[in-house]
């Protein structure tokens, strides 16, 4: 499927900014993920897209190599987070055939609508494990590629040429609570805590790691469970200050800004892209 250039990425960035580097993603066929996979490749990285479903990863990554010719995006199938000798040896087979992995995006993420009532012990941990345990295991298989990045590309770089980059895609949640949404709160804060020791630790090799929050987002699997009928579409999208959901493009745009040059000096942050949302979600 062709997805229109100004779906997934702004006017502003510079063609060329990624050329030969390689951006491998977790849960890169989901809406948000595949929007920022396709933005790194339109400005020149390769990429390496990571998922359970075989079929479906491999569709995306055929979808998102068409955005720039000469484009290498190779799918990865039947990975599960949770396992990490699954992720060491997708990690493993990225370098192997891209040469490198220079940037991360930790984005598979589980999700689904229940009151504490209704999760079962195995249904928290099961959020918990594919999140956080996710999240750890992506971090663990790839910090070894990524510091090799880094003492490549040292920061800042005279050349403008960026590496050893890690964003972890987040969520707002946990910042007030959130009802029918305890398990992926929990996951989500400690997947935010977990990132900034990632800072904290890799910093003086020269890595950064950081954090991206999205609000609600249009045409994601999590806000169509979460506003099912059109009145708490309605309702949701008055609560944000900015007066409309964010795009996709949004969140690949802050990717872009995070693992370029102008991003070199902001390391162990989340930066919320939300329109404000989150300071009216406990009802203010
Ligand atoms: C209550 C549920 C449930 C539901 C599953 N469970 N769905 N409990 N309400 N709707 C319980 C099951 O009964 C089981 O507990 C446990 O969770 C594990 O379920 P499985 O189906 O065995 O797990 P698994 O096959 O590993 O699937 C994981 C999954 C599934 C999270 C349940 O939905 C999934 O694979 N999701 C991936 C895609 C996805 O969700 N994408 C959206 C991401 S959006 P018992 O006790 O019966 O064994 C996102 C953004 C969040 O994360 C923020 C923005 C909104």
């Amino acid at each position: 499927m062709s997805v229109p250039k100004s779906e997934y990425l702004s006017s502003v960035w510079a063609p060329g900014i990624f050329a030969n580097r390689v951006v491998f993603v977790t849960g890169g066929a989901g809406t948000i993920c595949s929007a920022q996979t396709r933005a790194m490749v339109h400005l020149g990285a390769d990429a390496c897209i990571i998922g359970r479903n075989p079929e479906k990863t491999e569709k995306a990554a055929k979808d998102i190599a068409k955005v720039r010719s000469g484009a290498r995006v190779i799918g990865i199938g039947n990975v599960d987070v949770r396992n990490f000798d699954n992720l060491k040896a997708a990690a493993e087979r990225c370098v192997k055939e891209l040469g490198a992995i220079d940037f991360v995006i930790a984005g598979a993420a589980g999700n689904f609508i229940a009151p504490i009532s209704g999760l079962s012990p195995n249904a928290f941990k099961t959020v918990i494990d594919i999140d956080t345990i996710g999240t750890f295991n992506t971090v663990k298989a790839t910090i070894p590629y990524l510091i090799e990045s880094a003492a490549r590309n040292p920061n800042p770089n005279p050349n403008g040429l960026t590496g050893g980059r890690i964003i972890s895609v987040s969520a707002t949640f946990h910042y007030t609570g959130m009802p029918l949404q305890a398990h992926v709160s929990a996951a989500k804060a400690a997947v935010d805590s977990l990132m900034a020791s990632v800072s904290l630790e890799y910093g003086p090799y020269g890595v950064t790691a950081n954090v991206i929050a999205p609000g609600a987002i249009e045409g994601t699997e999590g806000m169509e469970r979460l506003a099912s009928s059109a009145v708490d579409k309605q309702k949701m999208t008055k609560a944000v200050p900015s007066g409309r959901w964010g795009s996709r493009r949004d969140i690949a745009d802050a990717t872009v800004y995070l693992f370029s040059d102008a991003g070199n000096y902001v390391n162990g942050t989340t930066l919320v892209v939300d329109g404000a949302g989150w300071r009216r979600q406990g009802g203010n």
